[in-house]
């Protein structure tokens, strides 16, 4: 269970910053919120300047008077600790504790997230509010969650200041204790950057050229770990505080400042902010499905909370379309399909001031009675309240890319053989999967694989000893592993493994590649697989020259430099097999070979249905599965369950055979435990 003080319900709610407002508004809202079926809001994530205006005084009357009208409503509070934006006389006092960039750029006030991670004045103010919010508020019957600080690095997520500066080098010293080694791992040799002070070491400030790229991916390591520390800080004063409180704070999907595995491990539930494309309905409604899937993969076997989600439109795109009527119902229900036990927007109220007074929210600049979107969220909120059977369920995925932080920042460093885009191949990889609506889920390098039947890992560039191990014990123990071109190139200090790529994996693939071949435009190529009616995939970014060493040949290259070589191999490995792909793919490549390998892996999504239809299942303690049938076309759809008798917990009544969705439709089945005979509902 997620939210102990709400054992029962999805949480339905939105972020409530009545700092904003004159206090004769706080009683509407906490009526509205009733009305709608609100039952957990996000408060004060930006009201330091309002708890402690002077660096002396402490106002939290008014936090207080809001704390109780919320509980009063029955209102349960994801209590911000406000440390994500400092007031304006932290900069005054402490001019050093504001970020710069790596041209030496001061980020000054005026905005949020102004401070450096390394700041020893920010992060001793942060201090003493966090103290103080969590001793005052630690027993507020209100009090549901703790949500620490506000999307971490978003806006400013590296500092090059002098307190970054010292805290680099301290972070370095502890790493490599003696110049000598960190010369070694950084391979100081090169180009004259040999250390001989540590007051030499600086962050990556602007250089001439490509700088030092085991020094970049130090740095990128420090970063994470700076504002880690931060919301680890937090999480302890919290904790010491109120130890059964759970503790959280709003991921950002595929965000690469931040190792989120990491953060995850320390967070006790995961949650993270949604704002896909309304303008692009295709790409936005798989951006948001990868992003669930990342999350929730983040703590196994846990559900989590969308914590930020747009009513309709946003503010901060250049062009900001919004959305038309059913998208946010079914965008809502999308992240209740895969796995999230609470919806959750930005904001409640819309702000009249500030630069987000554009942004949509709960309640518009309007009339809530009158208004399109209010009405919208008041049905939304009555049929989560239908959808309660579901809290605590969760998404069993046969099926997992495997994703790191490390691999991320490494491949996409300076001076790489041509760029590559890592998230974006693993959204390739990801939606071909997601359109044949099976579940994937994302893992570290050296997860437990053992639930999976099929893992895939894309250009998992910068790869461990224990990461390569455990990847091949995969394939050893049965699994079908397959690894796509750039795979293995490096170690963690970004020093290439010599004797041919996919180094640590040789073996465990049979093949070894000694040169690269981007494709673009003027490039082409493409391969066919091997077998009758095999489909001829044309390829995108990437080929290789393959040599193999003991692997079945699946598919050669039809073009260019590589033609006749293979481009997609097999290997038996133990009692599975091991796939490797040298090649990037288009969406209809991606598409086929998705096929290709659930046949081989012999895993099959959970229903049959049309395109543009997403399946996803949950399935809870009891064994009682959630069907969400989720129609993302804009014109209706048959949806045939087969023999599946269940009841339809939007409506309340028995599901028919076949689901009839209309446009932007969804139904949510409760069928009985996996084996039991389908008996009629009730019977
Ligand atoms: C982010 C932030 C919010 C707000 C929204 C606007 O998610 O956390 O404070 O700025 O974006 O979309």
């Amino acid at each position: 269970m997620l939210l102990p003080s709400l054992p029962s319900a999805l949480a339905y709610g939105g972020d409530y910053n009545p700092e904003q407002w004159p206090e004769s508004v706080w009683p509407e809202d906490a009526r509205l919120m009733r009305e709608a079926g609100v039952n957990l809001v996000s408060v004060g994530i930006f009201a330091w300047s309002r708890i402690q205006p002077t660096p002396k005084t402490w106002d939290f009357a008014w936090l207080d008077r809001v704390m109780d009208l919320l509980h009063a409503h029955g209102v349960r509070v994801c209590l911000a600790t406000a440390t994500a934006s400092p007031p304006a006389w932290l900069a005054r006092l402490h001019p050093d504790s504001l970020p710069v960039t790596a041209d030496g750029v001061t980020l000054h006030i005026g905005s949020r997230q102004q401070f450096s991670p390394s700041s020893p004045d920010y992060r001793r103010h942060a201090t003493a509010l966090v103290r103080r919010l969590a001793k005052r508020y630690a027993r507020h019957p209100a009090l549901a969650a703790w949500h620490v600080g506000n999307e971490f690095a978003c806006h400013m997520n590296e500092c090059h200041g002098p307190h970054s500066t010292r805290a680099f080098r301290v972070w370095l010293k502890t790493k490599y204790k003696t110049l000598a080694a960190l010369n070694a791992a950084w391979g100081t040799a090169f180009w004259s950057q040999l250390y001989g002070d540590w007051e030499e070491i600086h962050t990556p400030r602007r250089a001439p050229y490509a700088s030092n790229p085991a020094q970049q991916l130090d740095f990128k390591r420090f970063t994470h770990e700076a504002f880690f520390d931060l919301y680890k800080l937090e999480r302890t004063l919290l904790k010491a505080a109120a130890p059964d409180v759970p503790v959280t704070t709003n991921l950002m999907g595929f965000f690469k400042p931040l190792d989120y595995h990491a953060w995850a491990r320390e967070m006790d539930f995961a949650a993270w902010d949604s704002y896909p494309d309304p303008a692009l309905p295709d790409e936005g409604r798989h951006w948001a499905a990868v992003g669930h899937d990342l999350t929730r993969s983040l703590k196994p076997g846990l559900p989590f909370i969308l914590m930020e989600s747009a009513t309709s439109a946003v503010n901060w795109r250049a062009f900001n379309r919004p959305k038309p009527a059913g998208l946010m119902r079914l965008q809502s229900l999308q992240a209740v399909a895969r796995g999230a036990d609470g919806v959750m927007f930005f904001q409640w109220r819309a702000s009249l001031s500030g630069a987000e007074k554009f942004h949509s929210a709960m309640v518009a600049h309007v009339d809530p009675e009158r208004s399109r979107i209010h009405s919208q969220v008041r049905a939304l909120g009555a049929e989560l309240r239908r959808l309660a059977p579901v809290v605590g369920s969760v998404v069993h995925a046969r099926v997992a890319i495997v994703m790191d932080w490390a691999a991320w920042w490494a491949l996409e460093l300076e001076a790489r053989p041509t760029k590559l885009d890592y998230m974006a191949t693993l959204h390739a990889v990801h939606r071909a999967f997601y359109a044949q609506n099976h579940a994937v889920d994302f893992v570290h390098p050296e997860a437990d694989l053992s639930r999976y039947v099929l893992v895939v890992a894309p250009v998992l560039y910068l790869l461990t000893p224990a990461g390569a191990a455990n990847l091949s014990a995969f394939a050893q123990n049965g699994g079908t592993l397959v690894a796509t071109y750039a795979t293995g190139i490096v170690d963690a200090d970004e020093r290439v493994v010599p004797g041919g790529y996919p180094g640590l994996l040789r073996d465990t693939f049979g093949v070894w590649v000694e040169e690269w071949v981007p494709l673009d435009d003027r490039f082409a190529n493409s391969f066919r697989l091997l077998g009758k009616g095999g489909a001829k995939l044309a390829c995108r970014e990437w080929s290789e020259f393959v040599h193999v060493e003991d692997a079945e040949v699946l598919a050669t290259f039809t073009a260019d430099l590589t033609a006749g070589g293979p481009a997609l191999t097999r290997r038996r490995v133990g009692s599975g097999r091991a796939l490797y792909l040298a090649a990037g793919l288009d969406v209809p490549g991606w598409d086929a070979l998705a096929s290709f390998l659930a046949a081989e892996a012999g895993v099959s999504p959970v229903l049959a249905v049309p395109t543009e239809v997403e399946v996803s299942e949950r399935v809870s303690a009891d064994g009682t599965r959630h069907l969400f049938v989720l129609n993302h076309r804009h014109k209706p759809v048959s949806v045939p369950l087969g023999a599946r008798r269940g009841v339809d917990l939007l409506t309340g009544r028995p599901a028919a055979r076949t689901l009839t969705l209309g446009p932007l439709g969804a139904a949510v089945v409760a069928l009985p435990p996996a084996g039991q005979s389908d008996k009629k509902p009730g019977r």
